[in-house]
């Protein structure tokens, strides 16, 4: 089943989302369904706060931007590359600043350039609560600290150059109020 996802304007996607424990009630369930949301959206990354709870969980798959990598094992890299983030953190962040278009399905129609540090370390437990480390470069870092960052109440257009944000105010003020072209389910206005 596909799930609503909450558009920039709501309160949840501001809020610092809460860690969960094992006794979480039908965890692999929820994760299924935030898969079978971001695949229909058409998205790469999906957090639980975009689905309506302030919980610390997240869910990627980069395959759909397999299909224009010329470079073989980043190909099969990005294609391979699905996960479940619960109870995420960074424990570092390292190498250069690199410019990026990113796009939300918080926040539709809206592509701009974020910088974000090329590599990171995250460590993090699985949907059956497996302990896992993980040493991530390049897009796959990217697009995990895309979405660690809904746990934290932060969006993208928060991290856009100040000239881009003042230009983007009003479109932002628009799309918050719904105007926009709707190609999956999604919720205004959530408190
Ligand atoms: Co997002």
């Amino acid at each position: 089943m596909s799930l609503a996802i909450n558009i920039i304007g709501s309160k949840i996607l501001r809020e610092k989302s809460e860690n969960i424990d094992n006794t979480y009630p039908n965890l692999v369930e929820l994760t299924k369904e935030m898969f079978t949301t971001m695949h229909e959206s058409n998205g790469i990354g999906l957090a639980a706060p975009q689905i309506g709870k302030s919980i610390r969980v997240f869910v990627v798959d980069t395959s759909p931007l397999a299909e224009d990598e010329k470079d073989e094992k980043l190909k099969k890299e990005l294609l391979e590359y699905k996960r479940v983030f619960v109870n995420p953190i960074i424990t570092s962040r390292f190498g250069e600043f690199v410019s990026m278009e990113e796009g939300c399905l918080s926040v539709p129609d809206i592509y701009e350039t974020v910088n974000r540090e090329e590599g990171i370390t995250i460590e993090y437990y699985d949907e059956n609560f497996v302990f896992k480390t993980e040493e991530l470069h390049g897009i796959k870092s990217r697009v995990v600290q895309h979405e660690y960052d809904h746990l934290e109440g932060i969006l993208f257009t928060d991290k856009i150059a100040v000239i881009r944000r003042k230009l983007l105010k009003n479109k932002l003020v628009a799309i918050s109020r719904g105007k926009f072209n709707k190609r999956y389910k999604v919720k205004i206005g959530v408190k």
